[in-house]
């Protein structure tokens, strides 16, 4: 099988595998229990915990684990937004984020607050004219992401941030999930509030992740009970998921330069390929994440390439794995204005840096004998 499909999730890492098997058997105590056991445990939380912080370059009691980027960015929405409301009540958040981030936003609509949507240009790029435009005295929280699921395009994330804090007292949240590990993410690097990450878009174990916030930020806590995490996400902390995730993430870090320029070369490679067929318009604009690569075949639905694709064990695929199994259009293509005769059919590769030359050279002789059957015009 050739999986082309790593934005929706990858395969889990040995090193990591390894690590879950290890803690499990090792150190299964609850590490809130005052017995030696639970201390050991602890320990290697709080170890965890010191690695992450360190390579996002903030304290370790502001990592909060988590279930995930979805909870994450829950975290973020309402946590800092209810956290901070006595700056304003006013909240922003670009056209094109996640759901987990768009509808946590219109919740908070329903509670009180005035939520306005930052729109993008054709290439899926904040207009910054938009935001020095809706940013007002009374924002309280401004939420970008680094990079798009969908499209890879990366966001002038520096402008936006010395726009914000030049202009306003509004807390900056960043959901990093599609950029950690193929960019530099870090809060020495960019000057956010706080970012998301999920470990299984890494190589780390679905079910997990974590938001990060820079020193000195507080959020409002989701989860109440037994006041673990800081008090910030009560229920019994799943260390093995956490020493996991801290494992991806260094996984990730340490790599980083290698991967990515691995993954430049690749995705390069195949849009010169793809560039070549006259039906095909390229989506993903040049300036994106070297892990996403998303087109559209000219009146032929994405579906009918995905399964021609599939019978020849090749994984792809439409835009996002959220979107692709309603056929709701994706919001993100609407919000650039992508014509009709293209928004149906966009297919989305995403490679990890386990993809390899071959396997792209072998998606190149798939991939042509697909477009002489269906034949887009
Ligand atoms: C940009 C972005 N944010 C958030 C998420 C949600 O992450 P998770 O699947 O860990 O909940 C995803 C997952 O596709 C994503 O691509």
């Amino acid at each position: 099988m050739i999986y082309f499909d790593n934005s929706a999730t990858t395969k889990v890492h040995p090193e990591v595998m390894k690590t879950f098997v290890a803690v499990n058997e090792k150190f299964w105590a609850n590490p809130a229990s005052i017995h030696e056991f639970g201390h050991q445990t602890n320990e290697l939380l709080q170890t965890a915990r010191k690695q992450v912080a360190e390579i996002l370059h903030t304290s370790a009691d502001k990592i909060y684990f988590t279930s995930g980027g979805t909870e994450s960015n829950n975290l973020a929405i309402f946590g800092l937004a209810n956290k901070y409301k006595n700056r304003g009540r006013h909240v922003l958040v670009s056209a094109i984020e996640h759901p987990s981030v768009l509808e946590a936003a219109k919740q908070l609509m329903k509670n009180g607050f005035e939520v306005e949507w930052i729109p993008v240009n054709s290439e899926g790029v904040i207009i910054i004219d938009a935001l020095k435009k809706l940013l007002r005295d009374d924002t309280v929280l401004v939420s970008v992401m680094h990079v798009n699921n969908e499209t890879g395009v990366i966001q002038p994330i520096q402008e936006l941030i010395a726009y914000i804090r030049g202009n306003s007292r509004a807390l900056i949240h960043m959901d990093a999930v599609q950029s950690f590990g193929k960019l530099p993410v870090d809060f020495a690097e960019m000057d956010v509030d706080a970012i998301t990450i999920s470990s299984h878009k890494i190589h780390g174990l679905k079910g997990s992740g974590l938001l990060a916030l820079k020193t000195f930020i507080e959020v409002e806590p989701m989860l109440l009970g037994g006041g673990q995490e800081y008090g910030i996400r009560s229920g019994t902390t799943p260390v093995p998921l956490a020493v996991c995730t801290a494992k991806a993430i260094r996984l990730a870090q340490d790599h980083l330069q290698a991967n990515a320029s691995k993954l430049k070369k690749m995705t390069d490679e195949l849009i010169h390929f793809l560039v070549s067929f006259p039906a095909i318009k390229i989506i993903s604009p040049s300036n994106r994440a070297p892990h996403i690569v998303s087109f559209s075949v000219r009146k032929i639905k994405g579906e009918v390439l995905i399964n021609a694709l599939q019978q020849k064990n090749v994984i792809v695929s439409t835009s996002s794995a959220c979107s692709s199994r309603h056929t709701k259009t994706s919001h993100v293509l609407k919000a650039m204005h992508l014509q009709d005769e293209y928004i149906k059919g966009v297919i989305r590769l995403s490679f990890s840096p386990l993809n390899t030359k071959e396997e792209i050279d072998q998606f190149k002789k798939v991939f042509t004998n697909v477009m002489n059957v269906i034949k887009g015009d």
